[in-house]
């Protein structure tokens, strides 16, 4: 289906304030933002109007119970200039499945596809072309009914806005493995892209900084053994020639990144194994010299080399144990796995999966 997608055009581009060769992760926005507004059973009043403050309800639904979920995706630049997205539709699905979690309205996947698309195409000039940087694009929804009262809300918003950046992570992280918090559980909301997943996370987080760690490596509820995620990214492993990453098991989220580098290292004939993982696991592997490399994948960091692993050897121990994980240069698998997929994603190399999708350019003076 086509959809009626009014545009507004902004009076004032803020393009030319961009230095591209200097750009901090997700604190400059593109032009314009795509929105529709859910009423009445139905998607309406889709537009793409000037990046800005929407306004809101001090008894706005979400504020108060958390209905609000979001995706994370990338468009770049391909050999012919031409704007790409990767795996779109792959993220209108996950959007959705987060929205049936959380007891919200689905986007028709052609809804969310022409939106992002128009959205691109007007925007086009702001996606980056230096190493390492992307546009981010930033889709979400949340309830905007006005009411204290826990219960789905009647009326929601899908909004669309992208910020041109550069890498997430600067250096190799250092983990520290959970064994006071839990990011989630089976049969919670952790496989939904939930926006209260990352709030549950900051406390951790920033305990786990003061302590001279960049992120947590996120574990189980019973015993902190088995293995979850690292940060906002899933987590894999290479041990021996196997590449083993968590089974998503309900508290895990099934990321698109995780699912793009299972494809491309079953393609290569690489041994992958999705099951379950327990730090002693890798502190065995560690001992006989076959944990080869460990590494966080996620649209914002794509592959974040992880230097050290820390751990508790028991729960309620005060001193935390370390790991020292190979030299970055020596870990073959990811580096290659990096570089593939950035040149899937920009047409340096074939794309058999048909991962990338090229955007038409929409000449804005001309609309
Ligand atoms: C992503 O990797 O894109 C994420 O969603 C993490 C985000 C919190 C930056």
């Amino acid at each position: 289906m086509k959809y009626n997608i009014s545009f507004h055009p902004t009076t004032k581009s803020n393009l030319d304030a961009v230095d591209f060769n200097n750009i901090p992760f997700g604190e400059t926005f593109s032009d314009h933002m795509f929105v529709a507004d859910y009423r009445n059973g139905a998607w309406q009043d889709l537009r793409i109007e000037p990046f800005g403050p929407i306004t809101m309800s001090p008894a706005n639904i979400t504020l108060h119970y958390g209905q609000s979920i979001f995706e994370g995706m990338k468009a770049f630049k391909n050999q012919n200039g031409m704007p790409v997205l990767f795996r779109p539709e792959m993220h209108a699905q996950r959007l959705n499945a987060s929205a049936a979690r959380m007891c919200m309205p689905d986007v028709p996947e052609d809804l969310f596809l022409q939106g992002l698309n128009e959205l691109i195409g007007i925007d086009h000039a702001w996606i980056p072309t230096t190493p390492n940087s992307s546009l981010y694009v930033r889709p979400f929804m949340f309830g905007t009914q006005e009411k204290i009262g826990v219960k789905p809300s009647s009326s929601y918003k899908f909004m669309i806005f992208t910020a041109p950046v550069g890498p997430y992570y600067d250096k190799p992280i250092k983990l520290i493995a959970a064994n006071k918090y839990v990011r989630a559980v089976p049969g919670g909301v952790g496989e939904a892209k939930a926006a209260g997943n990352y709030a549950a996370g900051l406390l951790p987080t920033q305990e786990a900084h003061d302590a001279g760690f960049d992120q947590i490596m996120w574990t189980d509820n019973r015993n902190y053994q088995q293995i979850q995620e690292c940060g906002t990214m899933n987590i894999f492993f290479i041990i021996g020639d196997t590449v083993v990453t968590p089974e998503t098991n309900g508290a895990i989220l099934k990321g698109i990144t995780r699912n793009t580098l299972l494809h491309l290292l079953r393609d290569k004939g690489i041994k992958v194994e999705e099951r379950a993982i327990t730090i002693n696991e890798l502190v065995e592997a560690h001992a006989a010299g076959t944990l080869k490399d460990v590494f966080g994948a996620g649209t914002a960091a794509v592959i974040a080399p992880v230097s050290e692993i820390s751990y508790y050897e028991n729960k309620d121990d005060a001193n935390y144990k370390t790991l020292k994980l190979p030299a970055i240069e020596s870990r073959d698998i990811s580096k290659n796995l990096k570089k593939e997929l950035h040149e899937i994603r920009t047409g340096l190399r074939p794309d058999p999966h048909n991962w990338v999708h090229e955007v038409a350019v929409r000449d804005v003076a001309a609309v």
